[in-house]
């Protein structure tokens, strides 16, 4: 994807999330100089395997793992630095000295230990209208940032601001969980002791990452800013109010690293070749569950943050047009190829039906995707393994036909194509 122009490239989970981000954007990293993450916070699990280890990155960029990429934090995440720096030590204990080589924003907002116990409270107190949160403390972290009450990095370095940040911080957390009828109280004292003993680490990673990447791309560096997510997730486009609480799309990108967006070159799409979802909220093309099972085993579609069981489906077509349309995706990656080998049939949603009329566009309101219908097309399986291949020519024909199909539906071009978890199982469809 770079070169012939792009320096800046954003690679997007186009469905919700899970798509096999990870794993494009290690393989993508390679021709990278720079990998830097623009929302989202520890709610990502971003799985990546070199030779015979796996690696699941919550908070740092999934590039880390060639040495010598640098990595960037942007003001548009929330941290955990807690588990910032846990994730940090144990890729060292695994052999990987990362700390160095990762820049965090100036900017960026912190999760507080009470955005967790608020975040797990309120779901809670949903019943059974919870959203089926992470528990990470993303969106009550978010709530703060925009409420202009949140802790920034910065902030770290100026300790009475910080004390008076975490005292009134703390102060509304406890009203929150009183409220909420949580029995969890903040400590605030304890709170800052641990925010002022991790201050001196952090403060040494923190720096103005849209100027260190604006001056990357004027010496012409190559930079990919990896989503986290998918679209179907962002807070005003995705399954509102079943969303993550960050803008998960392209348009995220330039804000969420401080670049403007007139920066960004192109945008990569990544989706499953079929439909994934964990936590509640409208799936339309979910399958039930004896044939749901099937998939989810094959795939091992287990949450990489939460071990949760993923909800599965075929291949939404029109979710994927409309991620594409909301991104501006130029072209797509497809991963996962490999884990419908087995099935002797596969199905492909071409759009819904509503009220026996076809519905041209992905619905805004809950009851009216509560009540669409999928339209399928239904085509062979293929019945040979895909994961040797290397080449598209190499690919079983029925697997081929099966993505020119994609490819004509969505409207977009299929560059990559994934077809196992280890680093050389990808098609570049431009060799
Ligand atoms: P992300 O959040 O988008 O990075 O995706 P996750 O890492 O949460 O989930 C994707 C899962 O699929 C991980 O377990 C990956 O190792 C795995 N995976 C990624 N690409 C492929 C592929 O092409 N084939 C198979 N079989 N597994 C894949
Ligand atoms: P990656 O980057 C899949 C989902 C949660 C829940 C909703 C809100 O690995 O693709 P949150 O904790 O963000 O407030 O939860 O969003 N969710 C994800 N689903 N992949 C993710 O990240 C997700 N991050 C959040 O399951 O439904
Ligand atoms: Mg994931």
């Amino acid at each position: 994807m770079f070169g012939d122009g792009v320096r800046c490239l954003v690679v997007v989970g186009s469905q919700w999330g899970d798509e096999g981000k990870g794993k494009i954007v290690d393989v993508l990293a390679k021709d990278a100089d720079w990998i830097a993450r623009y929302q989202g916070g520890a709610n990502a699990g971003h799985t990546v395997r070199v030779g015979e280890d796996e690696f699941i990155l919550h908070q740092i960029p999934s590039g880390v793992l060639y040495p010598g990429k640098r990595c960037a934090l942007g003001n548009g995440m929330v941290l955990d630095p807690v588990t910032f720096f846990q994730e940090i030590d144990e890729l060292k204990a695994r052999g990987h000295e990362v700390e160095d080589r990762i820049l965090v924003s100036f900017r960026i907002q912190l999760v507080l230990s009470y955005h967790k116990l608020l975040d797990r409270a309120q779901e809670e107190s949903r019943g059974k209208g919870a959203i089926g949160t992470t528990g990470r403390g993303i969106g009550c972290a978010y709530e703060d940032k925009v409420a202009r009450v949140g802790v920034r990095a910065v902030d770290l370095a100026v300790p009475d601001r910080l004390r008076e940040l975490v005292e009134s911080g703390a102060a509304r957390a406890n009203d929150k969980l009183r409220a909420l009828g949580s029995q969890a109280e903040v400590d605030a004292a304890a709170l800052y002791d641990e925010l002022s003993a991790l201050a001196p680490r952090l403060s040494a990673r923190a720096c103005d990452v849209g100027l260190a990447l604006r001056k990357a791309l004027d010496r012409g560096d190559k930079v990919l800013l990896e989503g986290a997510q998918g679209a179907m997730l962002d807070v005003d486009h995705g399954t509102y109010p079943f969303v993550t609480s960050s803008n998960t799309t392209a348009g995220a990108a330039a804000t969420g690293v401080g670049l403007g967006p007139t920066a960004l070159d192109a945008v990569l799409g990544v989706v499953k070749a079929y439909t994934t979802r964990v936590g509640s909220g409208p799936l339309p093309t979910e399958l039930p569950e004896e044939e749901a099972a099937r998939l989810r085993e094959l795939g091992a579609e287990y949450g990489a943050t939460t071990g949760r069981p993923r909800r599965t489906g075929w291949f939404d077509a029109a979710v994927v047009r409309y991620a594409a349309r909301l991104n501006g995706v130029t072209a797509l990656a497809v991963s996962k190829l490999d884990v419908l080998d087995p099935l002797p049939e596969v199905k492909l949603g071409v759009g819904y039906r509503l009220n026996g009329e076809e519905v041209e566009e992905f619905p805004a309101d809950l009851s009216t995707l509560a009540r669409i219908e999928p339209l399928y097309e239904t085509m062979p399986g293929w019945g040979t393994p895909s994961s040797e291949a290397r080449r598209l020519e190499e690919l079983p024909a029925g697997a081929r036909a099966y993505l020119d199909r994609i490819a004509e539906l969505t409207g977009l071009p299929i560059r990559y194509v994934s077809v196992g978890t280890r680093r050389q199982q990808i098609i570049d469809a431009q060799d």
